[in-house]
């Protein structure tokens, strides 16, 4: 435990929030958030993104340190494209259930087992395994990534079979997929979603395509964070269902202050919405911690960086 945060009680958020923007400024750190951290982080953030936007993002600052909020291999994706820079997170042991379904030297096995496959992965996944792939992709660009590759071309797809059975069916390949999900978005129900779309048939269904087939097959917009948002945001409908994280509900709310928001609750609770316990680790006095005390610090060794950078460089390049 920090010893640090003890004394971070007994402040309001209000005092918190400008420690870290005078420690941002000594320190010339940027801080980046992902849409499903908690909203009060959301606030301080320099950007907020989606996975691709974030990564993006990260190439082009011209500060000395990263603050990632979010989770840990978006730190790691980070330092990867941005060697030169010290790149820092809240929380450790802020991981993502998804990339720990995939280990690293079980999936070399399963690449050995498929000798004349291309190899690729999600964003969502380990230094380590991105080091094991030809091109990575996020839930913003897969299809794009995917429809480029030859017609003819064999691939193995890794790790969320959700993503992986939704991009197959979307562009008629035959992907070969490992067997990942993510606890969150596994959790959403038809059943749910139907009852809320009985009491307003009106609302439109928003869902990532982490979910189950059932689920997919219930949206009428089917996306990343970014492209949920984007549908929210520009499409003439005012009521929406939302299946994924919800903490995408705080952006959603604050862009289209006069639409609904229903946050689909997962099958099993009662409770109104779906977090992901790792990015609610995230907290505004951890963050200051991490800023003032410049750490806890992402690393990825040399060799598995030299080899990750290349398919996520790649996937840049594929999805300008
Ligand atoms: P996005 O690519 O939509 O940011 O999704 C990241 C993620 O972790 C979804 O669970
Ligand atoms: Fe990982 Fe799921 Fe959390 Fe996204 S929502 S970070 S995939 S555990």
């Amino acid at each position: 435990m920090n010893v640090n945060n003890t004394d971070a009680v007994d402040k309001r958020p209000s005092d918190i929030k400008e420690e870290i923007a005078r420690l941002k400024s000594e320190k010339d750190a940027v801080i980046l958030a992902h849409y499903y951290v908690r909203g009060e982080i959301q606030e301080v953030a320099d950007f907020i993104g989606d996975s691709l936007a974030l990564a993006r993002i990260a190439t082009t600052l011209p500060n000395r340190m990263i603050v990632l909020c979010g989770v840990h291999f978006m730190g790691e994706t980070a330092k990867i494209l941005c060697p030169g820079k010290k790149v820092v997170v809240p929380d450790m042991n802020a991981g993502c259930s998804l990339a720990d379904s995939c280990p690293a030297d079980e999936f070399e096995k399963f690449i050995k087992e498929h000798p004349d496959h291309t190899v690729v992965s999600y964003v969502n996944t380990s230094a380590a395994v991105k080091a094991l792939t030809d091109v990575v992709v996020t839930s913003s660009n897969a299809r794009q990534i995917v429809d480029a590759l030859p017609a003819d071309e064999k691939i193995i797809f890794g790790p969320d079979r959700n993503l992986g059975s939704y991009i197959n069916s979307v562009t008629g390949r035959d992907m070969v997929l490992w067997d990942g999900a993510c606890h969150v978005h596994e959790q959403f129900s038809v059943e749910k979603i139907l009852e809320l779309k009985r009491q307003y048939p009106d609302a439109k269904v928003l869902v990532h395509p982490e979910c189950k087939r059932p689920v997919v097959l219930l949206a009428d917009k089917v996306g990343s964070t970014a492209a949920l948002l984007d549908y929210a945001v520009n499409s003439g409908f005012n009521r929406f269902i939302v299946a994924t994280e919800s903490g995408i509900l705080h952006e959603m709310c604050r862009r289209c202050p006069d639409k609904e928001f229903i946050p689909a609750p997962p099958a099993d609770s009662t409770c109104g919405c779906n977090d992901c316990s790792y990015m609610k680790l995230n907290t505004l006095e951890k963050l200051r911690d991490a800023l003032r005390d410049g750490k806890p610090e992402i690393f990825v060794d040399k060799e598995t960086a030299a080899k990750a950078v290349k398919p996520i460089e790649r996937m840049l390049e594929m999805s300008k």
